[in-house]
């Protein structure tokens, strides 16, 4: 495991905390971010119980756990917040999450709900510290009904949760995408059986096609950069997915290949 500053100025940061490692977490291979404005930081996506111990091992290196300021959960998922009850143990930051998970999250051995702040569908703006603010945006449907991104004005990189993210062959690794084409094979199935519908889809690349991107950040998987941006989000914004593929229950007209 290592991590990788995608924006390092003297007084901003935007890290990859753990690009994980073939091997290193049963289960999806995760990406935690923390950014960083000053001593503060927000922790986003933090990520399944299992690497909890290696994240902390990472965060410390930037920020001390009394300045964890925010942590944000794009959704609902065991690979974010399976290790969450042991983040509260350390941090009495608000957790933000989509107003509409915030009734199943005790389910995760959470006992108190009071730290966690409920994101109207509608997103919202967080103001973390002096001249640090981060941008809630919605990105519902794609794939979970209440999912948010996260947009970080000065470093111009969107969090993107679930969407771009990639299960890269541990023979093909790799922690930018440069050239699309290539990179392709390793979203296509995924995108077009978790992605709900293409309008989902769409609006979501008209909306944040209108913010500044120099990096998509997604939660699995390398991050996309230079024309690689621009590229993902025309491709996906035509994309083929979910409900628009099936024929009948249980079928789609595309076939997912599960390895
Ligand atoms: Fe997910
Ligand atoms: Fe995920």
């Amino acid at each position: 495991m290592r991590n990788i500053k995608l924006f390092d100025s003297a007084e901003h940061k935007f890290v990859l905390l753990n690009e994980s490692e073939p091997g290193e977490e049963e289960g999806i291979r995760s990406n935690q971010y923390l950014v960083t404005h000053g001593e503060n930081g927000v922790l986003l996506d933090p990520g399944g119980f299992g690497v909890m111990p290696s994240v902390l091992t990472e965060l410390v290196r930037y920020i001390n756990t009394e300045n964890i300021r925010a942590i944000m959960l794009s959704h609902q998922d065991p690979d974010i917040v399976g290790g969450l009850s042991t983040w509260l143990e350390l941090t009495s930051a608000p957790v933000y999450v989509s107003n509409i998970w915030l009734r199943f999250l005790p389910h995760y051995g959470i006992a108190s709900m009071a730290q966690f702040v409920g994101v109207p569908d509608a997103g919202m703006t967080c103001n973390i510290g002096p001249g640090f603010q981060l941008q809630l945006l919605p990105a519902h449907f794609l794939h979970s009904e209440g999912q948010i991104n996260v947009y970080d004005p000065i470093a111009k990189i969107l969090f993107t949760g679930d969407i771009g993210a990639a299960m890269l062959p541990s023979d093909r690794e790799y922690a930018f995408v440069d050239d699309f084409a290539a990179h392709l094979p390793y979203i296509e199935g995924f995108h077009r059986r978790y992605m709900v519908s293409n309008k989902a889809a769409r609006l979501w690349v008209e909306a944040v096609s209108a913010l500044d991107i120099n990096i998509l950040a997604p939660q699995h998987g390398p991050v996309y950069r230079g024309r690689a941006v621009a590229d993902f989000l025309a491709w996906f914004r035509n994309l083929q997915c979910g409900v628009d593929l099936m024929t009948s229950s249980g079928h789609f007209s595309w076939e997912p290949q599960y390895e």
